[in-house]
């Protein structure tokens, strides 16, 4: 399988178009030339733990300095052991103390058009007092903190207080379902829920609060509920007031003084449920120093930050890419931070582009999805407005095309910002490829070279390095400070999943290949994880969801090219003994998926069909049935398929029309 893609997407990409960055922009860059780069990339491959040290000290504001650098028991790694600091305090307290009080830590826009300006003197103040309040409720050092949580400012403030006291926090992306929400809070039994009554989004009130009531009803651990009542529609009447709290209720009460804990450098920072190829997500455990430090170091370098920039990534704070890149990277750097809560085409698709034109936005980081889809909204809303203060733009999630980088380049960048594509995962904590943007030459498709410190290389099988321009496995080969510790309550699947592959290298389950310019080009997943809309879902997961239907017998799901979201969500089902396939059946198993995991996995496709195609030892063709779906003629080897007849039926299905 991974094969196959491989050679597909090869011949396909053939780029050649490369873009320097302009004089302007090298002139003032961190690292403004090749040699420069060069030079810090060779220094920190010939003695890794003596580079990461140094920027340990030079990032990072510590309380107890450090004298172990690297304890490598693979596959565990404890990084600056002896060190003691407090990712608030560096995201914090060290800016007032520097006399930046005043900065602007963060630039709120609310879907409704109300906004919110919050210095880091506010910030820090707000994060002493809510620390106070979950004190209050008596969770400490060590217990788990669910935040189902929408784009507000509260929700950092929730994050930086958890990490104050050292109760590692576990954010859920509101598109969840409550389902899934309740199986993330049992598996972290987690103490305390933070939510809001709701969230603004395309206009309508997305209720977070009843998704948190259902999902109590079989989350037993969590003893108290704080919500903030961001809209005000859902009435205090229906709480439960025994242990159903309000956010400025609590926090009314609270002083303004908390004093940090003082936090190992392995002491547990946040868990962040993600999938994988079985249909149970995983808790990914990242701790504080070793991802601190390399959120904060990536966000410097690879943003080209400067203190006047005004910076924005548009995800959702529920995921990682949120963690490292709206919170803690930028935060860590004294940055001022747009949030934005709703949707880029509400009331209108020029809405992203009038929040740059009204702050002033710098630093644009986004998904291809989302440009993909701005390149279909027109090019009139880009237009419109004044995006002349943009110097840097950013991508990550998934592959981009290029088209969609030639775009973006031209219409938002004007030909004039550098694109740093940065290709990282949930498990790698922060940027793994990208282009030093005043140094590298990037390429339409391509998040070009590993970071400093980085050993990023593509194997095949057995772990040998493939020769330049073959596909192969895409893995790390050494251990890095903000690499995940461990899946939470499952090391045995930590050490299948990432360190057993391919022995003595961490494996990350992406397919690429390398050219010979030294740039990566990744290919995408090769394990049964799919990318819609660059949010990462596991097949298996929604197959269970299908399955647990009572009309559904056995459900196959597979990836088909999107447009758009890149891929979208194709089903193959079989149903239970006389069970007819109906339109109304078909709308029912999408609800049923969207009801047990939430509105993010909603399939776009469901074929009833008689049969699956397998293997003789039973297992599921899917790359026959990725096939199909795309609409593509196999050529594959089908000679292992049981039942020929199942593919032409499946065809024809799709000829006529599901159902
Ligand atoms: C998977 C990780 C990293 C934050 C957002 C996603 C894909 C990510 C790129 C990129 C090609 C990319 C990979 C990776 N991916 N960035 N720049 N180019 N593919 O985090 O949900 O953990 O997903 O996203 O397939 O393995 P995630």
């Amino acid at each position: 399988m991974t094969d196959s893609r491989a050679k597909t997407i090869t011949s396909v990409l053939q780029e050649e178009r490369s873009f320097l960055p302009s004089k302007e922009f090298q002139a003032r860059a961190r690292i403004s030339s090749l040699a420069q780069y060069e030079e810090l990339r060779q220094e920190a491959s010939r003695d890794p733990e003596a580079f990461w040290a140094k920027k340990a000290r030079e990032y990072l504001q510590w309380q107890k300095d450090f004298t172990q650098v690297l304890d490598w028991q693979e596959p565990h790694a404890k990084w600056f052991g002896d060190g003691q600091l407090n990712a608030s305090v560096n995201c914090l307290d060290r800016h007032v103390e520097a006399g930046r009080g005043q900065k602007t830590a963060i630039l709120w826009e609310g879907e409704p058009g109300d906004t919110r300006r919050i210095t880091y003197a506010e910030l820090l103040q707000d994060v002493c007092r809510f620390a106070n309040a979950l004190k209050e409720l008596g969770i400490r050092k060590g217990d788990r903190v669910m935040i189902y949580m929408p784009m507000v400012p509260e929700t950092v403030v929730a994050m930086l207080a958890c990490a104050r006291i050292g109760a590692p926090h576990s954010l859920v992306f509101g598109g969840f379902s409550a389902e899934a929400l309740a199986s993330r809070s049992n598996d972290a039994k987690a103490k305390l829920m933070i939510t809001a009554d709701g969230n603004y989004r395309r206009g309508s009130v997305v209720p977070l609060k009843n998704n948190v009531d259902e999902a109590l009803r079989h989350a037993p651990t969590i003893e108290n509920v704080i919500v903030l009542q961001r809209t005000g529609k859902d009435q205090q009447g229906t709480w439960n007031k025994e242990r159903e709290h309000d956010w400025h209720e609590l926090m009314q009460k609270q002083s303004d003084i908390c004093p940090p804990e003082e936090l190992d450098s392995e002491h547990p920072l946040f868990l962040l449920y993600t999938s994988g190829s079985t249909g149970q997500p995983k808790g990914i455990l990242h701790t504080t120093a070793g991802y601190l430090l390399g959120c904060a170091y990536t966000f410097a370098e690879t943003f080209d930050y400067r203190d006047d920039d005004v910076y924005w990534c548009t995800a959702d704070v529920g995921w990682v890419t949120g963690h490292s890149y709206v919170v803690y990277g930028p935060l860590a750097n004294a940055a001022t931070v747009v949030i934005y809560e709703g949707a880029p085409n509400y009331p209108d698709p020029s809405r992203f582009w009038q929040i740059i034109e009204k702050y002033k936005v710098t630093i644009f980081y986004t998904a291809p999805t989302a440009i993909r889809s701005f390149i279909k909204w027109g090019d009139e809303f880009v237009e419109k407005q004044d995006l002349s203060s943009l110097r840097l733009l950013g991508t990550v999630g998934e592959p981009i095309n290029p088209e969609a980088w030639m775009w973006y380049r031209q219409k938002i960048g004007q030909d004039r910002c550098p694109i740093v594509d940065t290709w990282w995962q949930t498990e790698t904590g922060c940027i793994m490829i990208a282009p030093f943007p005043g140094a590298t030459p990037t390429r339409p498709g391509t998040a070009t070279r590993p970071f400093f410190g980085i050993e990023a290389d593509v194997v095949d099988h057995d772990g040998n390095p493939v020769p330049d321009n073959t596909g192969g496995f895409l893995v790390i080969k050494k251990p890095w400070p903000s690499m995940l510790r461990t899946i939470y309550g499952d090391d045995e699947r930590y050490r299948k999943q990432y360190w057993s592959h391919i022995p003595g290298m961490y494996f990350t389950g992406d397919g690429a290949r390398r050219d010979e310019h030294g740039n990566f080009w990744i290919m995408g997943r090769i394990d049964d994880v799919l990318n819609v809309s660059g949010h990462r879902l596991s097949t298996m997961e929604i197959e269970s969801a299908l399955v647990s239907h009572s009309s559904v017998a056995e459900a196959a799901v597979v990836g088909r090219p999107d447009a758009i979201k890149g891929e979208s969500i194709a089903c193959f089902v079989t149903l239970e003994g006389k069970t007819q396939p109906t339109p109304e059946l078909k709308t029912e198993l999408i609800q049923h998926v969207v009801r047990h995991i939430g509105a993010l996995a909603r399939p776009d496709d469901i074929r009833f069909t008689e049969s699956l195609p397998k293997t003789r030892s039973g297992k599921i063709m899917r790359r026959l049935l990725r096939d199909i779906a795309a609409g593509r003629q196999s050529n594959g080897d089908m000679t292992t398929l049981e039942d020929f007849s199942v593919l032409e039926r499946l065809r024809h299905s799709e000829e006529q029309e599901s159902v």
